[in-house]
């Protein structure tokens, strides 16, 4: 039996053939206008289930969607989810249950043949699951004969289908959590070096924990974003309108004297692209940070601040990115985040750099610009990947590696 040296038991050394897999699965993907958005989440979970599958075992894959809070709400309903699932794993089959415990789950899990699958409603129509209940958990366990983790999303959860029922089935880490801890752990935990992060996005406030874990484990924090301006104001540069938390000053600067002491360079822009609104097309020009016109906000980097940054990834080994470095959902404020993306994407395809992404706005900046495959990795994990990062134990992890 292989174990990560994190201590988990990976499912790949186990004889699966007729048994009843409980899958913990992240099939929260986003809704829109009735239907569902992207589809990444489901896409990533195919090899999984084919594999399994392939193998003789039968599926009995749950999740939640969204934040029903408890009640059955069919605006949550993950049977649309079960049909495009249907749809992409065909030929194997995909049936899908009214519930997620009980009678239904229990006979529809019942007439499964070896191969085939079956998705339950969502665990979050029961209040037991959210609050780690171990009833619930063992109403979920009488569906499997063992259980399986594939949802690094949803580890920083300590939730009846990711913590509780790992008390009650024989537990495993499923090949995309072992595969997107693998990821992390070679950009955090044993990098080559040099190793980068960029770190950006509106405000610093929900991210110091990321930034003061960081500062110990790279050698260069590459800022971006509104965060950089809290950063540039906290060493009394006149930012002018742009986004600031001038009430964070203070750490701003505990953050760049911890970080000197622990030999991590941070880097901040030093031209900006500065525009009179945060709106498509605002009339905008390039100034030194020193420089920004009063009246005006800065949405993006400029042209010597992008120059330094390319240079600083073809000279590092690693590269870890979250967070876009300006307003990318702007046009033409994105120029900055998509030129450094591609340039490390054709690093990481020259075999120069080992690059890792995650957070919502970071992947949809990658997808913009059709990089996303060209990345070593790209976690589509949000809260737990932004919990890694600040180097907190995750409850679904831990309770995989609990002997
Ligand atoms: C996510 O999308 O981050 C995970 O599916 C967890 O969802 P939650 O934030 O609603 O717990
Ligand atoms: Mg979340």
């Amino acid at each position: 039996m292989t174990t990560g040296h994190n201590g988990f038991k990976s499912i790949q050394d186990v004889d699966v053939s007729g048994k009843r897999i409980l899958l913990r699965a992240d099939l929260n993907v986003p809704l829109a206008d009735g239907g569902l958005g992207d589809a990444t989440r489901i896409e990533r979970l195919l090899p999984t289930l084919r594999g399994l599958a392939d193998r003789g075992a039968r599926l009995v894959v749950i999740s939640h969607l969204g934040r029903p809070k408890g009640k059955p709400n069919p605006e949550f309903s993950l049977a649309p989810v079960a049909a495009a699932l249907g749809a992409m794993l065909d030929p194997i089959p995909v049936a899908f249950a009214k519930d997620s415990i009980g009678p239904a789950a229990e006979s529809a899990v019942g007439s499964l043949q070896d191969g085939q699958a079956i998705l339950l409603e969502n665990l979050r129509f029961h209040p037991g699951e959210e609050k780690n209940d171990p009833e619930f958990a063992r109403a979920l366990a009488k569906l499997g004969d063992l259980y399986v983790d594939d949802a690094f999303s949803c580890s920083h959860r300590a939730h009846a289908s990711t913590e509780a029922i790992t008390h009650l089935l024989s537990a495993y880490a499923g090949p995309q959590l072992v595969a997107e801890i693998n990821a992390l752990e070679t950009v955090l935990e044993h990098p080559k070096r040099p190793v980068a992060a960029v770190v950006g996005g509106a405000k610093i406030g929900t991210k110091i924990a990321v930034l003061n874990n960081l500062i110990e484990k790279v050698d260069q924090l590459i800022i971006g974003g509104g965060m950089a301006n809290t950063f540039l104001s906290a060493q009394g540069i006149d930012v002018a309108n742009s986004l600031n938390e001038p009430e964070l000053a203070g750490t701003a600067r505990e953050i760049m004297a911890k970080a000197d002491s622990a030999g991590c360079e941070i880097v901040l822009p030093s031209d900006v692209v500065a525009a009179v609104a945060f709106e498509p097309n605002a009339a905008h020009q390039v100034c030194d940070v020193s420089e920004v016109p009063a009246g005006t906000m800065i949405l993006d980097v400029g042209p010597v601040s992008l120059e330094n940054l390319k240079g600083r990834l073809a000279a590092c080994k690693t590269l870890l990115w979250n967070g876009p470095l300006g307003a990318f959902e702007l046009t033409p404020f994105g120029e900055g985040t998509f030129a450094l993306a591609h340039e490390a994407a054709r690093l990481t395809q020259a075999g120069e750099l080992v690059t890792v992404a995650g957070g919502g706005d970071t992947v949809a900046a990658l997808n913009e610009v059709g990089v996303a495959d060209d990345f070593t990795y790209v976690s589509t994990a949000g809260g737990a990947f932004l919990e890694w990062l600040e180097g907190r134990e995750l409850p679904g992890i831990a309770a995989l590696a609990r002997p």
